[in-house]
């Protein structure tokens, strides 16, 4: 029986250990033993100690045991006994006095002169663990009243901003070191400096024999103009650029020879070069293509009378058709 004591007890503390080690250490999203190895050496020394602990008592009691006299031990076992039938007592004891119910014998103490048709009232103490709790909801009540009535604590809404910001922050940060996983759907246009500088960089190298350093076209089409054979937009030009052109126009697949964040700096460079004017253009190939994104666009067309004018176009109007 006492040996179920004894893992009972380790156990539990190597559980508060546990508990205490993730609550307290400040370690993110990993767990604090993934975080600091070390703290599994100290959890191991810790049980060490406990089992140890555990048994130089359980042999201290063992020899006083044996020096007992024979009539002293069977004393000492009866007194144990006992001890080991009322060990739960004490959650009865503080059941009872949670709830301060007069027992039926004694009820009599506590009925109301009153009778009404036969039915009789007993005058029962307020049960203490419904009026520790109503008095502990009077504290919280001032103490709140305090935090955010007086004093200006921050409410459920400023708490949600912030976290929002915080998350916000989080991600940018996170797009920023994690640039190695965009692909077509997620990459997004580029327009820092630093990553058109590479985009003109890698185009310098690698595109300007066919589509000429100023997106002129040769062998390639034309990039500066606003048709696109294989579809304009970052996601469409990312594509293009990662897969290639159609089979057989000489526009091969750059996966291989560059890093998807690469192709997001070329792409966008090639999209910054947009509406520029090539010292020889190439004609336009390909369809016009508008932004299915923008909401709002200018658009120039040709009137009857074949001046030119400007109307401004609104998406969503086609779009609830
Ligand atoms: C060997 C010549 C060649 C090289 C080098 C080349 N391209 Fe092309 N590129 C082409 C051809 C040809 C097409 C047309 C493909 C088609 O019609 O399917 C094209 C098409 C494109 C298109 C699509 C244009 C449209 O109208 O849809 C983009 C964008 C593009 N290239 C970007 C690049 C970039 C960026 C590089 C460098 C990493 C590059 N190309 C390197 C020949 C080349």
């Amino acid at each position: 029986m006492r040996k179920i004591y004894s893992v009972l007890r380790i156990s539990g503390l190597i559980a508060l250990a546990v508990i205490l080690a993730e609550t307290t250490l400040e370690t993110g999203e990993a767990s604090s033993f993934e975080k600091y190895p070390v703290l599994w050496l100290i959890l191991g020394v810790v049980i060490l100690i406990a089992i140890g602990i555990e048994a130089s008592v359980a042999a201290l009691q063992n020899t006083l045991y044996y020096s007992l006299k024979p009539e002293a031990r069977v004393r000492y076992d009866e007194a144990m006994a006992a001890r080991e039938q009322d060990r739960f007592s004490w959650i009865r004891k503080t059941y009872d006095k949670l709830l301060d119910k007069k027992p039926i014998e004694k009820e009599d103490e506590i009925i109301l002169d009153h009778n009404y048709d036969g039915i009789k009232e007993l005058d029962n103490n307020l049960p203490p663990w419904w009026l520790y709790g109503f008095y502990a909801s009077i504290i919280f009540a001032g103490i709140y009243l305090a935090r955010y009535h007086i004093f200006d604590g921050t409410s459920q809404r400023e708490e949600y901003l912030m976290e929002v910001a915080e998350a916000r922050a989080a991600v940018e940060e996170y797009k920023k070191n994690a640039r190695g996983l965009i692909d077509a759907n997620t990459v997004e246009l580029l327009t820092g400096e630093e990553d058109i500088n590479a985009g003109k960089a890698i185009f310098a190298g690698n595109c300007a024999a066919c589509h000429k350093i100023d997106g002129g076209g040769g062998i390639g089409p034309n990039l500066t103009d606003s048709y696109w054979i294989l579809g304009g937009g970052i996601k469409n030009v990312f594509n293009t650029i990662s897969e290639g052109g159609r089979a057989g126009k000489g526009m091969v697949s750059w996966k291989t020879d560059l890093k998807p964040e690469e192709i997001a700096q070329v792409a966008s460079y090639v999209l910054s070069l947009h509406s520029t004017t090539p010292a020889d253009p190439k004609e336009p190939e390909g369809e016009l293509w508008v932004d299915p994104d923008a909401r709002i666009d200018e658009v120039e067309v040709e009137s009857e009378d074949s001046t030119s004018v400007k109307i401004e176009m609104d998406y969503t109007a086609t779009e609830a058709n």
